[in-house]
């Protein structure tokens, strides 16, 4: 089974400090399409690879109960520290045995998680839960650019890539199913009435080292880290002080950043 599992509680709370939550676009976007395929009430919503919680706590308005499901203890336990809606809770458990019962949830998501599953079971245990009509979300997104900067001596978004290059031997290929957004992902959905949403541009403002600690939280880095510690703080920091003096900004200046997200959204037959 592809799963990464953040057995690392140093892990899950990078996690949590860096990445973020789930934008309401994105929320919306769901919630349209399973209002176009099924009727309300909406009582159970199930997010899995809900990590710390961060596309799980976004549901809770939209849904009498919700229920973040992750294979990692340490993310869970992440998840269940912070605060959250009264009608939102975690538990561990695998997207390829689901503990719910046939025909009980109404919407199936999955941030930026779908690809670490084995995708034959998931959709198995998928058609299997979701009430007919029925609806599964799958996104992820792609790694912030900086906006406003293209005109420095050496562009930023050429220096972050510099970076993904030294990290090439630890992709797996989970990474290579991120890279191509989610291709072969949709291909795996076994409900005919399928579609793929694309080109969703989220802008927000952050201090720049927002983004080294982004870079840092990510499974790909923290290989990386694992493998060889030294070389790879090395690296991050050396990335870090070329954007500095590329952009002749401070660690805590306030900068623009643009990240696209895709989501597939599929219907399950009545
Ligand atoms: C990159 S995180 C995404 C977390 C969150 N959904 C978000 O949007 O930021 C991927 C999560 O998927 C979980 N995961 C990976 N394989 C899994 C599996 N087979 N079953 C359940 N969770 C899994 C990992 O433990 C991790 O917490």
């Amino acid at each position: 089974m592809a799963r990464y599992f953040f057995e690392d509680q140093g892990h899950a709370a990078l996690y949590q400090k860096y990445r973020l939550p789930s934008p309401n676009e994105i929320h919306t976007l769901i919630l349209n399409y399973l209002q176009t395929k099924k009727e309300k009430p909406f009582t159970l919503a199930v997010d899995v690879g809900c990590g710390s919680g961060q596309s799980t706590r976004g549901l809770a308005s939209h849904f009498e109960k919700v229920v973040g499901i992750d294979v990692s203890e340490a993310q869970i336990e992440e998840a269940k520290r912070m605060d959250g809606p009264d009608n939102v809770c975690y538990r561990q458990g695998v997207a390829e045995e689901l503990e719910f019962k046939d025909g009980s949830v109404d919407v199936v998501t999955v941030g930026a998680a779908a690809h670490w599953f084995d995708m034959e079971k998931f959709m198995k245990e998928v058609d299997r839960v979701l009430k007919p009509k029925g609806c599964l979300a799958l996104y992820c997104y792609t790694v912030p650019c900086i906006l406003n900067y293209d005109d420095c001596p050496e562009p930023p978004t050429q220096i972050v890539q510099e970076l993904f290059q030294t990290l090439v031997p630890y992709e797996t290929n989970a990474n290579k199913i991120v890279w191509n957004e989610y291709r072969d992902i949709f291909d795996a959905i076994t409900f005919p009435d399928k579609e793929r949403a694309e080109d969703i541009y989220i802008r927000l403002k952050k201090p720049l080292l927002w983004l080294v600690g982004f870079l840092n939280s990510s499974v790909l880095y923290q290989a990386y880290r694992k493998e060889d510690p030294e070389n790879a703080e090395v690296s991050l920091e050396n990335t870090k002080q070329r954007l500095l003096k590329a952009m002749g900004v401070s660690s805590d200046t306030i900068v623009e950043f643009c990240i696209k997200y895709y989501c597939l959204l599929a219907s399950k037959p009545e």
